[in-house]
């Protein structure tokens, strides 16, 4: 199977998603950017993972439920399995409309929680990733950088901690880290944007010029 961004695709809107650490803005910014992109006349589709079909939410309350006991293989293939109905079920199509795709999270998030945070083989990972998004790979990524000890503190205000926002802050260092790997590997691809000390109107304006570069 081959890896293939939307626009190589030949769909002729891209697919952007957004990435980052716990309470980096994902959320915040990826509405903001659906209806700047709205505002251009641009039809969108704002999605996310996991939990962006009717199988994924159940999928996604397994997977975040502070009671649930998971082994670290058996999260993977929850997350493959969410993601695999994501994309046959959404995301193609959508694309297929010719609509713009937003997806808060997707295959980077696989990389840097179970391959930086739980460290599962790196191989296992990336095969599942593949096979799940069925080669799609975005077009654009912001990467919205956070310190764990500021995000972590922000996602906390936000109320009930979820089973990853749980998690040891050894485990988000390593999440972080994993996230500013494959940044450097992907200069073109992936975007980051440090949100420790920006406003957001600051950082939304960071994300407009560059989508009005690529798209
Ligand atoms: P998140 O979007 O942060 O949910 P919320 O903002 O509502 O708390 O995503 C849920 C969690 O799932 C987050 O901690 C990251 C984790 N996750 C993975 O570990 N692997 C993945 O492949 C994906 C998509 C998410």
């Amino acid at each position: 199977m081959n890896s293939r961004s939307a626009l190589a695709w030949g769909q002729n809107k891209m697919f952007i998603t957004f990435e980052g650490p716990e309470g980096c803005g994902k959320s915040t910014h990826s509405t903001r950017l659906k209806t700047y992109l709205e505002g251009r006349g641009e039809r969108v589709l704002l999605t996310r993972e996991p939990g962006g079909t009717q199988i994924g939410k159940n999928i996604r309350d397994l997977l975040l439920d502070p009671r649930s006991v998971l082994d670290r293989t058996t999260e993977v293939y929850l997350f493959a399995a969410d993601r695999s109905e994501h994309v046959a079920k959404i995301i193609l199509p959508a694309l297929k409309e010719g609509k713009i795709v937003i997806s808060d999270r997707f295959i980077d998030s696989t990389i840097a929680y179970q391959i930086g945070g739980r460290q599962l083989p790196e191989d296992l990972v990336r095969y599942l990733n593949m096979v799940s998004a069925k080669g799609l790979v975005p077009d654009l990524t912001i990467l919205l950088d956070v310190p764990p000890q500021v995000g972590l503190k922000r996602a906390a205000q936000k109320g009930a901690v979820d089973r990853f926002e749980k998690e040891v802050l050894d485990f988000h260092g390593r999440v972080r880290e994993k996230y500013l790997e494959i940044a450097r590997e992907n200069p073109d691809r992936i975007k980051m944007i440090d949100t420790e000390k920006t406003t957001i109107e600051d950082i939304q304006e960071q994300i407009r010029k560059i989508i009005d570069e690529k798209c």
